[in-house]
């Protein structure tokens, strides 16, 4: 597709490091086709490469490309405590010759050691980072604001920081990586009725969406809320396809209408393993051998199913799913794991 590619040299202009290891597979999942009764593909963004993969790789390849601009030798970044994003920063940084200080939330209440311990707080330990606690897991201006605290006296010390912000009200460097996620899309395969992504931060779903329709693609992207409700998401996704219209400099309009959300497979809330969300893990792994996570692309395949369900998706029809990756966080959740499959 012609204009996936102008959409690819549009980014040209922005700072970019590299650390993916090339464009990922597109998979038919042939069983879950059969069974579901849908032409499903699975587009591998848990296969970007860096340290275990996933969607942040392709995120802070703008935020490490803006950071080197920037001769930065420490980077701070905030997330929950099983965060994929921060663990796949500290491998950025060390990949990059940078230090890295990893903030953790309390987002998910009542998790046991295992959860503190294991799984990407492991990894992020092997790879040399620092980490800081934060008490709160709902006050995303709190956590930059910590961060920059860091920052001021690490600048004082004569450091060079860059702070990876959580909040929507920043530029928003790492849709700019899923504006050329779904460009590289649109080179694999153009031809699918609808695509279904995670909407968390909104990273990933709002650039996404505007690679989509920035190179003419029209197929609905249904983003699948794994952290607010489609109310609450509804906002951030507009607030950061603003931002990303100014950054990107195209007008609003051709992707505001296009948003599209579902929360039904929301509960029991953020970083919990619902029934669907448990019922949609094991099923990918029993009929594909493909394992999602338990915090964000377990709750998007049970959001596909959902509007499988509900007729929004139809049959017949040529679906993709995004995988985000995030499979580190399966052995921190080895608990409650343990007790829904002995069920
Ligand atoms: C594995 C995985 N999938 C999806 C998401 C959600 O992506 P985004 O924050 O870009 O909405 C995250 C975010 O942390 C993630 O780690």
């Amino acid at each position: 597709m012609k204009a996936a590619t102008e959409v690819t040299e549009s980014l040209a202009r922005f700072p970019r490091a590299t650390l993916m290891s090339g464009a990922t597979p597109v998979e038919r999942l042939d069983r879950l086709s059969n069974l579901l009764d849908i032409d499903l593909w699975m587009k591998r963004d848990d296969l970007t490469g860096l340290s275990f993969g996933g969607n942040k790789t392709r995120q802070l390849e703008f935020y490490f490309g803006d950071a080197l601009a920037q001769g930065v030798d420490t980077v701070l970044i905030t997330g929950a405590v099983q965060s994929n994003f921060v663990r796949a920063a500290a491998a950025a940084a060390a990949r990059l010759g940078m230090r890295a200080i990893l903030q953790l939330e309390e987002r998910v209440p009542g998790m046991g050691d295992l959860y503190h311990s294991s799984g990407n707080v492991l990894l992020a330990r092997i790879l040399g980072a620092e980490h800081i606690r934060f008490p709160v897991g709902e006050d995303e201006s709190g956590a930059d604001a910590a961060l920059h605290r860091r920052a001021e006296t690490l600048r004082a010390e004569g450091h060079k920081p860059y702070v990876i912000h959580l909040g929507s009200d920043h530029s928003p460097l790492g849709a700019l990586g899923y504006v050329a996620g779904g460009a590289e899309l649109l080179g694999q395969m153009d031809d699918f009725d609808a695509a279904v992504v995670p909407s968390g931060s909104g990273s990933t779903h709002a650039g996404f969406l505007t690679g989509l329709r920035l190179a003419g693609h029209a197929a609905p992207v249904y983003g699948i809320c794994v952290r607010r409700d489609a109310d609450q998401q509804h906002r951030r996704i507009e607030t950061v396809l603003t931002r990303l219209a100014g950054l990107m400099e195209f007008a609003p309009a051709r992707v505001l209408g296009g948003i599209s959300l579902w929360d039904d497979a929301l509960a029991p809330g953020y970083g919990r393993i619902g029934e669907t969300t448990q019922e949609a893990l094991t099923l990918m792994a029993r009929t594909e051998g493909v394992f999602l996570d338990p915090v964000y692309t377990a709750k998007t395949f049970a959001g596909l199913l959902g509007l499988l369900r509900q007729g929004i998706i139809g049959k017949g029809q040529k679906v993709v799913l995004l995988h985000t990756g995030g499979q580190a966080a399966l052995f921190a959740y080895q608990e409650e794991l343990d007790t829904l499959l002995d069920r």
